[in-house]
């Protein structure tokens, strides 16, 4: 039976919302990367924009996970400076042993044109994602995110 995990990377817990709400829906797996450099704090806020503004990625700890075991991975990150936050940048950079199929959603806050970081993910990766989405952090927030997810799923092509 094909398997999906979902794994992401969240500071503040909005794309973490959204990451256990389509866990749910689709009974997936679930697994988040960490990364304290980037710990709560205005001083952390800070260094995490100056550092992506400036491309310097920080180790994470990524979570003890056979890829092998998985048919779809979803991969989730907010997006920091107009690029994916930088624990996910991190992690790809690895080279992990994702698999054909990988899909995409990015929270933001609003001020940017979030087609740069899919594409940066997608030229990251060995292989085209398969679906795309991109929730401003109200929407995930206000609990209005229904539609959005369900056709994010949709465009999946997994049998929920
Ligand atoms: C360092 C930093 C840089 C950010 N840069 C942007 C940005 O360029 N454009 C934008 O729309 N939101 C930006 N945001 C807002 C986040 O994308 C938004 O709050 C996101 O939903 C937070 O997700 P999280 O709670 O899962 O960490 C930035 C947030 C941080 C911490």
């Amino acid at each position: 039976m094909a398997k999906t995990l979902i794994l992401y990377y969240s500071r503040t817990g909005t794309t973490a919302i959204f990451a256990e709400a389509m866990t749910e829906v689709l009974n997936a797996d679930i697994a988040e990367i960490k990364c304290h450099r980037y710990d709560p704090g205005w001083f952390r806020y800070l260094l995490a924009g100056y550092d992506s503004v400036k491309g310097r990625l920080p180790s994470v700890d990524s979570p003890e996970i056979d890829l092998d075991n998985y048919d779809l991975v979803i991969l989730g990150a907010p997006i920091w400076t107009s690029y994916p936050a930088l624990p996910l940048r991190s992690y790809l950079s690895r080279n992990p042993n994702l698999p054909d199929r990988v899909a995409l959603f990015l929270t933001y806050g609003g001020h940017s044109v979030p087609e740069k970081a899919v594409k940066i993910v997608d030229d990251l990766l060995q292989s085209n994602l398969v679906a795309t989405l991109a929730l401003p952090q109200d929407k995930v927030t206000g609990d209005d995110f229904s539609e959005e997810l369900d056709a994010f799923i949709s465009r999946l092509n997994v049998i929920a």
